[in-house]
């Protein structure tokens, strides 16, 4: 039996507010924590869910440069687009706010100065990159270079994303400011550390020996992170975006972005309940649960604890921190600035009252344990397979039959068959296995079980075949309509956690009231009597145009990227006029057009020059149908020594450019001319 907790905190990562929310934030982070906040919420535990935006660092001033706007009008906008979308997904909150609020700047700063009053920072100086143009010290990403792997002229001073290499700015050839183009040089600057190693032994005891219960991939990153040793890190940063350094001297240092946004956890409970937030925090009978994504591990296993070990006042580390796996998005990395992602506002609009599709999918197929992969063909088959098919499909026909043979009003449930006592005890056995995957944070697990509760539902009624019963024995039929019932109240609490809309109006069509966990199980839930509403539909099907309406925009994107990363050929070595004058160019009309056969490249051309009729072979048949070419006119070369292409005798080039995705484009003139007419 597991220790009992008075209450519990959950915590969700803080998106940077830089961009919208994507699939992966919600399969990581904001799917998972709402179930497991509903689901305590459901069985009447004390328990709050706190989160907000990511409002400082280097990713919004970069994006805010890029766009030449302010930091802040950067996260006004995204914070506005982010918490209205979570919001509609039904993430429920009890409250998301930002870390550029004054509570939070200022829990933030106090944090820092006890820390810094108390001794837990040393001081240490380094070299930096500075801009001597703008005086400012340049983040890693401020700076670019020649990558020493590749060559690549463009690396940034912290990766080179042409090959991949993570760099240091000194690793970098010729490194230059990425905001003035100005050569950088390196000046001292000192910054506050916090010396991890002295918590080390603290850390190695509380995760390696007392949580050997995590997720293997949290507990492995952990281990290996302690056995390489810890070092001190630097807590202060030289930039003009952040907290400010509360300490005198500090001008134009703020706080690292890690360092005041998971102070931003405790910012947020102090907003929520300004009375009483200490004793989530500080109540070893509390429970905190920080739901994160796999890159956040270090931050949320190392730094902060260390961070709430060296503040003291009796601050909790974490009861369990349940990091997930990344997302892909069919079959590539989801990446905000390729703009490869299923965008959350965007979802919402074109997906209308599908909030609960999106929440199914997302967890049924959550990168719990290794990475996954979201496809649009994944999607619609689980739609279409699961919830309409299964869930859906059950609490229809039910429904259904209620009103065909007892005119909607819950019929009375006599003696129970054998069959109905199994169908009652496979139910209990499914709620253990339920509560026991909630409570161990396995939520794909714990969906699964949600759905045979459903499955268990189809079988009885193509078991038990009330239709038919309806016709000699209408006691028995109404006793099967009234187990039935009473699996759809079920399945309305079982699934709450996961797709509330949809349970609230199950829960709406069967007249229940507030729904518990405690209930999960029972027999009596829906009232003999009561009158229950028309069949509604819960799901529909996902048609095939919708999900090629999204695959092609994914295509599109492809393609813009390929066309962005695109570069033009460098250019020729030079020619004399007269070189150039030597070749005979002219614009003719296309008599004929025909493709070659046995060559799946080539036309052939016959072509009016003016002067006679002449063939010219052509390798563009993948991008042309020859019975559209026939009457147009195109430019070619008219002295180039005839050849041989496939048997025939091709006299001259037709010209054309081959675009940024290799395909080949004829080039013609943009008004009609005379056949014949030169070129130059
Ligand atoms: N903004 C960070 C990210 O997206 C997460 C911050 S989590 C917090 O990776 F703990 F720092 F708040
Ligand atoms: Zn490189």
């Amino acid at each position: 039996m597991e220790k009992k907790f008075k209450r519990t905190l959950v915590t969700t990562a803080l998106p940077y507010a830089n961009g919208p929310v994507h699939i992966g934030h919600l399969a990581g982070v904001y799917v998972p924590a709402d179930i497991y906040t509903r689901y305590l919420r459901m069985r009447g535990c004390d328990v709050i869910m706190v989160g907000g935006s990511d409002e400082h660092g280097v990713p919004i001033t970069l994006r805010a440069r890029k766009e030449s706007i302010t930091p802040q009008q950067v996260v006004d906008r995204y914070h506005t687009i982010i918490k209205d979308s979570l919001e509609e997904l039904g993430i429920s909150f009890d409250i998301y706010s930002r870390t550029t609020s004054e509570l939070h700047h200022q829990t933030a700063s106090e944090f820092f100065r006890r820390l810094y009053d108390n001794g837990e920072f040393t001081v240490q100086t380094a070299l930096q990159p500075y801009d001597e143009k703008t005086n400012e010290f340049l983040a890693d990403r401020y700076v670019v270079g020649t990558c020493p792997r590749c060559g690549n002229e463009n690396a940034y001073g912290d990766q080179c994303e042409a090959c991949g290499s993570s760099l240091n700015v000194t690793d970098l050839i010729n490194p230059r400011s990425a905001l003035t183009g100005e050569p950088v040089k390196m000046r001292e600057t000192t910054h506050w550390y916090l010396p991890l190693d002295k918590w080390e032994p603290n850390l190695r005891e509380w995760i390696l020996e007392n949580h050997k219960e995590w997720k293997t991939n949290v507990y492995g990153q952990c281990k290996s992170w302690l056995d390489a040793g810890l070092q001190p890190r630097a807590v202060s940063r030289d930039l003009n975006w952040g907290v400010p350094v509360p300490v005198e001297g500090a001008e134009g240092k703020v706080l690292y972005v890690w360092f005041d946004a998971p102070i931003g956890y405790i910012s947020n409970t102090k907003e929520l309940l300004p009375d009483s937030w200490e004793k989530y925090w500080k109540d070893p009978e509390s429970r905190i649960v920080n739901f994160i994504g796999k890159d956040n591990i270090v931050f949320h296993c190392i730094v902060f604890p260390s961070m709430l070990m060296a503040y003291g006042d009796n601050f909790q580390l974490p009861y369990n921190v349940p990091a997930n796996e990344f997302l892909n998005l069919e079959g590539d990395k989801i990446s905000t600035s390729r703009n490869w992602a299923v965008w959350l506002h965007e979802y919402l609009r074109e997906f209308p009252g599908k909030q609960d599709v999106l929440r199914y999918v997302l967890t049924a197929n959550a990168p719990e344990t290794k990475d996954n992969d979201f496809t649009w063909a994944d999607f619609q088959a689980r739609n279409n397979n699961e919830l309409v098919a299964i869930l859906g499909n059950f609490v229809n026909r039910a429904v259904v039959l209620t009103h065909k043979y007892f005119g909607g009003i819950v019929p009375e449930c006599g003696e129970l068959s054998d069959t109905d006592h199994e169908i009652f005890a496979e139910l209990s056995d499914i709620k253990v296995a339920l509560s026991d995957a909630l409570d161990s944070f396995h939520f794909r697990e714990a969906l699964k079980q949600a759905m045979e509760i459903a499955r268990l539902g189809n079988r009885y009624l193509q078991e038990t075949e009330p239709w038919k019963l309806a016709k000699t024995d209408m006691t028995r039929t109404a006793t099967i309509l009234n187990v039935a019932l009473q699996l759809c109240a079920n399945l309305a609490i079982a699934f709450e956690p996961f797709i509330p809309f949809s349970s609230a109006r199950l829960s709406k069509m069967l007249g229940l009231g507030k729904l518990n966990w405690d209930m999960l199980g029972r027999s009596d839930l829906v009232i003999t009597g009561n009158v229950i509403a028309p069949a509604e539909l819960l799901f529909e099907k996902i048609e095939d145009s919708d999900v090629q309406t999204q695959v092609q925009k994914l295509l599109d994107t492809k393609k813009a990227n390929e066309t962005a990363a695109w570069k033009a050929e460098p250019q020729a070595d030079t020619i004399e006029f007269d070189t150039f004058m030597s070749s005979d160019l002219r614009v003719g009309t296309v008599l004929e057009c025909e493709k070659v056969p046995k060559a799946d490249k080539l036309l052939r051309f016959l072509i009016d020059d003016g002067l006679e009729k002449r063939t010219i072979v052509s390798g563009i048949a993948k991008y042309y149908k020859p019975e559209d070419l026939i009457g147009k006119q195109v430019c070619f070369i008219a002295n180039l020594a005839p050849r041989k292409l496939k048997g025939i005798v091709s006299e001259g080039m037709i010209l054309s450019a081959v675009n940024s995705d290799g395909a080949i484009v004829l080039i013609t003139p943009s008004a009609p001319v005379a056949p014949g007419a030169k070129i130059g």
